[in-house]
């Protein structure tokens, strides 16, 4: 790979661009301490920056992975067929990157479709490969816009002084700019509406603290750090009038597979009364995912438990079990917030309706 460190002073930072016929990508791993940009110029390249966490979050992933598609293109020439099975071939390869946000496939099928039309319009494989850079920078611009829109609609269900809790990481670093959970945050920012925000560190990989904190403090936004195993404290305490969170996908009757820990979290606030949002793009909604128990969680390393802070915090040998993502049963999901709207229960109607008016 060939890789060029820019380090840059502190701000809020996009998670990834398209730059010199390359994707430049933020190395998530290394924040907060190290703003390093990676060149990516191959499909490996961009499948290996997903399974390490380089990029991550459902929609970033799924930008990435449209890019990586263009990147398995250049200097291909020849017939049509060859390059549509081309981009298939790649596609599929970056599918196996990482199992749970279905927003990876989402885009991987956006591209296959695209490539398929322009198998049939008799264009140039130069020609084809500059008109799915264009679908794979769609994918990418179509994100901000409907992030701002999500934070639009959550952003009326808070109001000024409120506590809200996050989990994970979904805002601008896991997407194109603004987040899913975290757009509200930014909304409010610029509205002049004050919202106090608490962020869990989200064990094992401190997505929380490494990435939210991080980036809510760089924005200017009211960010307290807590320990994942102190929201139920601050809870108890009266300081958060309602949670917010992303998702990887959401089934069809509003199961919502998210971050390892939010269905703690979604435990924690119905017991203390507190509404538990879930905010994503339609691009999450998965209908064709009956319920949560048919979504795959992904299982990763058993370092990333035991020794996840540069040093080893467990006996060797011990028995290990690292699930990424966990299930929130849609009957503690208070609504779904999407860039069409709020949607409550019964979710198998109100997703279903949401795609019939698309
Ligand atoms: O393992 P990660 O860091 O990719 O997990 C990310 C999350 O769980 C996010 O909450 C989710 O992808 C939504 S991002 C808008």
């Amino acid at each position: 790979m060939s890789k060029e460190s820019q380090r840059e002073q502190k701000q809020v930072l996009h998670s990834l661009r398209w730059e010199d016929e390359a994707l430049s990508l933020l190395d998530q791993r290394l924040l907060p301490e190290e703003t390093v940009y990676l060149r990516l110029t191959t499909p490996q390249d961009v499948w290996e920056a997903i399974r390490e966490l380089k990029v991550r979050g459902a929609p970033a992933i799924g930008i990435a992975a449209a890019y990586g598609v263009v990147l398995g293109l250049s200097g291909l020439e020849g017939a049509p067929s060859a390059w549509e099975s081309e981009v298939k071939r790649h596609a599929d390869y970056l599918a196996t990157s990482r199992p749970t946000a279905v927003n990876l496939f989402w885009a991987l099928d956006r591209m296959k479709a695209r490539a398929k039309a322009l198998a049939e319009s008799g264009l140039s494989a130069a020609e084809a490969t500059q008109a799915l850079l264009d679908e794979a920078k769609t994918i990418h611009a179509e994100d901000e816009a409907t992030n701002r829109l999500i934070g639009e609609h959550a952003l009326t269900l808070f109001r000024d002084g409120m506590g809200v809790l996050t989990h994970c990481n979904a805002g601008g670093l896991a997407t194109a700019k603004y987040g899913t959970a975290l757009a509200p945050f930014y909304l409010a920012l610029e509205q002049g509406i004050h919202l106090k925000v608490f962020a869990d560190e989200t064990r094992p990989v401190l997505q929380g603290a490494r990435l939210t904190a991080f980036e809510l403090q760089q924005a200017g936004v009211d960010v307290t750090l807590i320990c994942d195993n102190m929201a139920g404290h601050v809870m108890s305490k009266g300081w958060v009038q309602a949670v917010i969170v992303g998702t990887d996908r959401v089934a069809a009757n509003g199961d919502v597979a998210n971050k390892i820990g939010t269905y703690s979290v979604a435990v924690l606030a119905k017991a203390h009364n507190i509404p538990f949002y879930v905010a994503c793009p339609l691009s999450t909604i998965d209908l064709s995912t009956p319920t949560g128990a048919d979504i795959p969680i992904e299982e990763r390393h058993p370092d990333e438990v035991a020794a996840g802070f540069g040093k080893r915090t467990a006996p060797e040998g011990v028995a290990i079990y690292n699930p990424a993502f966990d299930i929130t049963p849609n009957e503690l999901v208070t609504a779904i917030i999407t860039e069409k709207g709020i949607v409550t229960a019964p979710y198998a109607d109100s997703l279903r309706k949401l795609f019939e008016d698309a």
